[in-house]
Order: C-alpha cells, then structure tokens, then sequence
C-alpha cells in the first residue's frame, strides 16, 4: 500500500547520505541556532536533496524541515524530515548521525526511514509491514527486566537551564539498569530500539522530524511507544518513550522524580 512512498524515502534517504558521506570529516560550521545548536554545509544541502526527492514524486503532499521550515501545501499528508539527525556529532566526526524522513497523517505516522549513511544501514516501515534493515524483517529485543536492559538517551540543547532534572532521570537508570548510552542521535536511538541493540529510549523537548520515523520503526518492530505517563505517542507529543513493550511499566515508573 505504501510502495511508492517507501521507494520515495529510500531514494530520498540514499541521495541524502551521499551528500552527508561526501562532507564527513570537514569542519564546516556555518550558522548557530543557539549556543550550542549548529547547523553545516551537510544539513542545508542534505534537506534540499530530500525536499527536491519527496517534491518530485508527490508535489501535492505538505512538508516540513528542519532547516527551512514549512512547505505548506493544505495537505493532510505532511513529511517530517531531519536531514541530518546528530549534526553535533557530525561536526565532531563522530560517527553516529542519520537521515530521518517520515510521512504522517493527521498526527498518525505511516511511513518512516531513518538512514546511517556511514555503516550503510537503512532502517524503514510502514504501517502494518513490519520494520526492516537493509531488507531483512527487525524485532525489538526480548529482555524483560529493567535491571538485566541497556538503555539510550539524548538531551535537549536546552541543557543549562534544568539540567538537574535530566540527570535525576539519567542517575536513576543509571542505577536501575546494566548501563545507559547516550549516543547522540534520536531517530538513530529508536532504530536500536527496533533493532533490539538496546532495550529502551527516553527523551524530551524533541521535535517531530526527531522522532516520527523511528517511531514508527519501533512500533511495526513490535514495542511501544508512548510519552512518559503512558499516553499515546504522536510527533507532537513533548516527551517520548520507546521499549520493547515489556520494561515500559518499570521505565515509566522509573521516569517519575
Ligand atoms: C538532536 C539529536 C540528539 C538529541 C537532540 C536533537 P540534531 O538532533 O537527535 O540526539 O539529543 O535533542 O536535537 O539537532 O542533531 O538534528
Ligand atoms: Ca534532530
Ligand atoms: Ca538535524
């Protein structure tokens, strides 16, 4: 049902990788967006090639970036692209960062892809699919305690103003679990979550274009995703929380300080 689209982002996502790959390990810092919130060379140019990509086979369809903002085009079907998802670490060639594309309909997210140019790992779905790496079918790990499981994080650029409150939260896994990663990539983050390489993920104050894709990679990988307290998960929601389904209630309670 989604074959077109799904080819689409796959295109999208590949073009966009090698533009990222081609700028990897050059310092090219071009604008701040705050104190510590960059943007480079690879952002701008990465975004255009998807927009150009996703414009191309579905001009009727609204779009929404990062980088430029809205494409508004009365669409119910509306893209959410981070073209580059881990830009801090990029500019460090640290190499964990991906292209996050999804598609969402009335605040329901359909199709996603999130793609490690570097490793040439391509994560995708769509609803009721099944969630894939590079083809082969992805299933969420089976660890069902949270002291036997291996987290991820991610923290706000907002950092300095409470950063108490997160690392209260950080502190507590921390305790909690066999260890905590904070790997610096929040579409990529959920794909190890649909790949079972950890067994959990939290973070707040994202953006849709951060989370929409992974989430629905998660989900059609067989766990859950809801925000903190337990309430249905949508690209809008201000914090997200995505298992394997069977540490959520000890995550969840967990999350509370
Ligand atoms: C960031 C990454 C990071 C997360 C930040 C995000 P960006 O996205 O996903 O892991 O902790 O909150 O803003 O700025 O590199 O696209
Ligand atoms: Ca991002
Ligand atoms: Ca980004």
């Amino acid at each position: 049902m989604w074959e077109k689209e799904l080819d689409t982002v796959r295109l999208a996502a590949q073009e966009a990788g090698d533009i990222i790959n081609s700028l990897y390990g050059r310092v090219d810092v071009i604008k701040k967006k705050g104190d510590i919130d960059l943007v480079t060379e690879a952002d701008l140019q990465a975004e255009s090639k998807i927009v150009e990509v996703i414009t191309r086979a579905f001009p009727q369809d609204s779009l929404v970036t990062e980088e430029a903002g809205h494409y508004d085009h009365h669409s119910k079907r509306i893209w959410l692209i981070d073209p580059l998802d881990g830009t801090t670490n990029f500019t460090h060639a640290f190499p964990f960062f991906g292209i996050s594309i999804a598609l969402e309909i009335e605040k329901r997210v359909v199709v996603g892809a999130v793609y490690d140019p570097l490793r040439d790992e391509y994560f995708c779905a769509a609803e009721g699919t099944g969630a894939f790496l590079n083809g082969n079918r992805i299933k969420v790990s089976t660890i069902g305690k949270l002291e036997d499981s291996l987290l991820a994080t991610g923290f706000p650029y907002e950092v300095y103003n409470d950063a108490h409150e997160l690392t209260k939260r950080f502190e507590k896994m921390l305790t909690l679990t066999q260890g905590v990663r904070r790997p610096g990539s929040a579409a990529l983050d959920l794909c190890y979550v649909a790949a079972g390489r950890v067994d959990g993920y939290w973070e707040e104050r994202l953006f849709p274009w951060d989370t929409a894709a992974g989430s629905i990679i998660v989900k059609e990988a067989g766990g859950q995703v809801t925000d903190y307290t337990g309430k249905t998960y949508t690209p809008y929601s201000r914090t997200i929380l995505a298992t394997n389904g069977l540490i959520h209630a000890e995550m969840m309670e967990a999350l509370k300080i």
